[in-house]
């Protein structure tokens, strides 16, 4: 899978996107190491809160099928930045792959690379329940 691939299965996603409030679509795809990738939408509800971004929905979808080995997620938008994971997608991430590669794209389909340390630095994690 080409980061190109990735990225464009996550642009895909944009039309999936569930978003009558914020009208700000999120596509993501999200690479295992087996090859296998999960894709989602953001998905928002009446009650906000209720929302969850697109990259927790890829990430719940791969864990819920047994896959917790992420290698990559491309995360897409239509705006003119580059389409960051919030906080708490960067937190899940942090939880199962705090070395997966991170591919923020803006609408004209160009991307940044970066990894979930880099964009969660001094980042809380369960070794800090063991000590
Ligand atoms: N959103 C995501 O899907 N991923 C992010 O990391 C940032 C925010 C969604 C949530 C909400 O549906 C909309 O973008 C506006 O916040």
């Amino acid at each position: 899978m080409t980061d190109q691939e990735l990225c464009q299965k996550a642009t895909d996603m944009l039309e999936r996107a569930y978003c009558p409030y914020s009208h700000f679509a999120v596509g993501a795809a999200l690479l295992c190491s087996d090859g296998t990738v999960f894709t989602g939408c953001n998905v928002e509800n009446a009650s906000y809160g209720v929302t969850i971004c697109a990259e927790r929905t890829a990430m719940t979808k791969a864990v819920s099928e047994g896959h917790r080995d992420f290698v990559r997620i491309a995360i897409a938008g239509r705006s003119e930045d580059y389409c960051v994971p919030c906080g708490i997608c960067r937190q899940m991430m942090m939880e199962f792959a705090p070395d997966m590669e991170v591919l923020c794209l803006n609408g004209k389909g160009d991307y940044k690379r970066f990894t979930v340390r880099e964009l969660l630095p001094c980042g809380f994690d369960g070794t800090w329940l063991e000590k």
